[in-house]
């Protein structure tokens, strides 16, 4: 159990996140920001607190329109940020399309974090993924261990929801990872998915898998879809909780997550989704997987178009 956990945009994944914070005690405080009038975080809060009693909860609950509410949280999860919706004219923006309203909201949580818990473990789920995470890590010049986007988890789990529905086996069994970047260009790793132990391809035929790994690209565009408001919101929050509860409990689990590179997989200075190490000291060793000749060619692809955003970023925020 930590101190103190703060949790950044009160929408709907962060609604979700507050009350899974205090439903698994993961901290002993559990704060909200958000800055949506007339006082959205604490309302929220208030809800949750009046619940309390109910689930034998003594979690403190704190919602505020101020950042002050996060002082002293030792880790941060950033949902602050404009969802994908369906336009009026039934097509989907692009994540990329979000970035620029996104940059803004994020310096502005850069600036909370920076003023009220510099050294707090961030965990961060704003869109366009990979770019967000880049623009804090500019403005908060963390250690790398310290700062980490939340996709692959999310990813990887839909792959796996959808290969444990082709193959009729539990959901337990299938381990896969999903890489890249968080956009089209993602990467559902073939070579690594396994059912108990055994090659997927055992279970799913190659062309039923093409079919899986092209849906688990264009997963969360299916939900925007289906939802016709907003994106999804409770695996995103699932995903967040599992790499926070590696982290809190110290489990050195391996997980896909965006993690600044430093040479790994031929890449330097680039926020991208690798299977890492979470523990304790947060984002504790990147793993380099070995591809295929093929599955290499499309992480250069998917490492290309992350590129491109960062390079956005940089010249929106000159
Ligand atoms: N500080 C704090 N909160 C903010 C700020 C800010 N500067 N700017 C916006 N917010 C809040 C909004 O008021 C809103 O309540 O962030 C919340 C975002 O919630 P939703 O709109 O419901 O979005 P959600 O579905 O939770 O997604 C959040 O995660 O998956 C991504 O693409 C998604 O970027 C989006 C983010």
């Amino acid at each position: 159990m930590l101190s103190k956990i703060a949790v950044i945009g009160g929408g709907n994944i962060g609604g979700v996140l507050i009350q899974e914070l205090v439903r698994r005690r993961l901290a002993r405080t559990v704060a909200l920001v958000d800055v949506k009038g007339p006082e959205l975080a604490k309302g929220k809060c208030l809800d949750i607190a009046e619940g309390s009693p109910v689930i034998s909860s003594d979690i403190k609950v704190e919602g505020s329109k101020e950042y002050d509410v996060i002082e002293g949280a030792d880790m941060v999860i950033n949902t602050a940020g404009v969802p994908r919706t369906t336009r009026p004219d039934g097509t989907l923006p692009t994540r990329e399309e979000l970035l620029a309203t996104n940059l803004k909201i994020t310096d502005a949580v850069s600036a909370g974090i920076q003023k009220f818990c510099k050294d707090a473990m961030v965990i961060s789920i704003a869109n366009p993924l990979d770019a967000i995470v880049y623009r804090l890590y500019q403005n908060l010049q963390p250690s790398r261990a310290r700062l980490i986007g939340m996709a692959g988890v999310l990813d990887s789990a839909r792959y796996r929801y959808f290969i444990a529905q082709e193959a009729g086996i539990s959901v337990e069994n299938v381990e896969a990872m999903v890489l890249g970047g968080h956009g089209d260009n993602m990467l559902p790793i073939r070579s690594a998915c396994r059912i108990a132990g055994m090659p997927v391809e055992k279970f799913v035929s190659p062309e039923k898998l093409d079919a899986i790994e092209a849906r688990t690209r264009k997963a969360g565009g299916e939900v925007v879809k289906l939802l016709g408001v907003g994106s999804a919101f409770v695996s995103p929050a699932w995903s967040a909780l599992e790499m926070a509860e590696a982290i809190i409990f110290d489990k050195k689990k391996i997980m896909a997550v965006s993690a600044l590179l430093e040479g790994e997989y031929g890449v330097n200075g680039l926020f991208i989704g690798v299977p890492a190490i979470l523990g304790a000291g947060g984002m504790e060793k990147v793993i380099e997987m070995d591809l295929t000749d093929s599955e290499k060619e499309a992480f250069k692809k998917s490492v290309e178009s992350v590129q491109k955003t960062k390079d956005e970023v940089i010249a929106m925020t000159k």
